[in-house]
């Protein structure tokens, strides 16, 4: 095992009703003017919007609005809301929604502070600045996904090319995040399943390492696998299960705060290859990722490292190890992820992503490889990410 700093500063408030008491979370965290910024309507029809309202006016916390964050977050919004922090006053950013108002308002965050352009801190410039000074940001999540309420990170689609880039700091972790796993009720399905696709990827992005002898983190990853593949049937069948829905939402925060991360080295490279899809074609991240992910492993398996792959499918995938053949295993394995996908209507190829083959090379040129390599456990050249784009047809 790798030595390793382990920092999560974020305060969990899970549970029913816990959104009633954010104005009262806020305040414990020093804030007194609020940007309240999220999507595109659902936290508006739900509700949800005017109790958070009437939770701040009873702490007597004022706030100011911005509406409107798409899925895939775009550059143009961000410019918008530092903006109006500025001009507001604002010592606060509320999110409330998924990973991408949430990413949104850690870019608003980072941008207030910052003389120069917030994208600074995106740009592929390997000198780019990091973020050092930040609005402090909290969450109410309404999607088990993206696992933003519990990372420093922030990924923003450049609207000048249509690209994304992220970019993180311990300072962009937010203060504290509400878990109510009611609110992910009203999801539609294809958004559940696509929000469970990206959980189990960021596990699988951890798990995939060539650091060898970290069980403990090995067991974590399969188990919070294993618990993903019981409960997401659960909630495709009954979307008002409660259980399912708790279980599904704080997977999604134990997949990507970096407990699983701990003291091995990550790959990472599906997720870069998959945001240059969601980028151009504006679908949803886990459904990029159904499609690139089985892709990845198809390729990388015949070049790396059999055994890892062989171990998720036995341990995880309810295969059989076909000793004299472990290659059979694997393929059974990537078989198996892929059926189970598709069972909860996912797609797993370009075409049923509506993605297009002949875009392959604009993909690959946005990625902006030059000389680097994309991914560590079997690190990828520009052709190899064209393979997997290819493979993913
Ligand atoms: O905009 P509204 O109307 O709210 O609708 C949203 C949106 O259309 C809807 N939705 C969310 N909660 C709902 C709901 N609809 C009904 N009921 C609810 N309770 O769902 C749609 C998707 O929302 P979004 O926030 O885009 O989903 P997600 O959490 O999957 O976030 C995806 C973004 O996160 C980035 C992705 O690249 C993508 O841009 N990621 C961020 C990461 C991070 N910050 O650590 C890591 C991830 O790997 C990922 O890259
Ligand atoms: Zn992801």
């Amino acid at each position: 095992m790798e030595n390793f700093n382990f920092y999560s500063p974020t305060m969990f408030v899970f549970g029913k009703g816990e959104e009633n008491n954010t104005g009262a979370y806020v305040k414990k965290f020093g804030g007194t003017r609020v940007l309240l910024h999220f999507g595109g309507g659902s936290a508006v029809r739900s509700g949800l919007i005017d109790r958070v309202k009437a939770s701040l006016d009873k702490e007597g916390i004022t706030y100011v609005t911005l509406s409107g964050v798409q899925p895939n977050p775009r550059s143009g919004l961000v410019y918008e809301g530092i903006e109006l922090c500025r001009k507001e006053g604002v010592d606060f950013i509320l999110a409330v929604g998924g990973g991408s108002a949430i990413d949104s308002a850690k870019a608003i965050a980072a941008g207030v502070p910052y003389d120069g352009d917030f994208w600074d801190f995106y740009d592929d410039n390997p000198n780019r600045p990091v973020v050092e000074k930040a609005l402090p940001v909290a969450t109410v999540l309404t999607i088990a996904a993206a696992g933003s309420e519990a990372s420093g990170d922030t990924v923003i689609t450049q609207e000048k090319g249509m690209f994304k880039r992220g970019t993180g700091s311990d300072v962009l972790r937010p203060k504290f995040s509400i878990m109510n796993p009611e609110l992910t009720m009203t999801l539609p399905p294809y958004q559940t399943a696509s929000g469970a696709v990206d959980i189990m990827v960021h596990v699988l992005e951890r798990y995939f390492t060539n650091t060898p002898d970290v069980e403990i983190t090995d067991r974590m990853c399969e188990g919070i696998l294993l618990t993903m593949l019981n409960e997401v049937p659960k909630v495709m069948e009954n979307p008002g299960d409660y259980e399912a829905r708790a279980n599904i939402m704080w997977a999604g925060t134990v997949a990507h705060n970096n407990i699983c991360g701990v003291g091995r080295e990550q790959d990472w490279a599906s997720h870069e290859i998959e945001h240059e899809l969601s980028a151009l074609y504006d679908c949803a991240h886990g459904a990029g990722l159904a499609v690139i992910f089985p892709a990845w492993m198809e390729y990388v398996s015949q070049h790396h490292d059999l055994s890892r792959f062989a171990q998720l499918a036995v341990r995880v995938l309810g295969c059989q190890m076909d000793f004299a053949h472990p290659e059979n295993t694997v393929k059974a394995g990537i078989a198996a992820l892929r059926r189970f996908w598709h069972s909860i209507g996912m797609p797993t190829s370009f075409a049923e992503l509506g993605a297009k083959e002949e875009d392959i090379p604009a993909m690959v040129e946005n990625m902006r490889i030059g000389q680097r390599s994309i991914g560590h456990f079997l690190p990828m050249t520009k052709e190899s990410c064209a393979a997997i784009y290819h493979l993913a047809c």
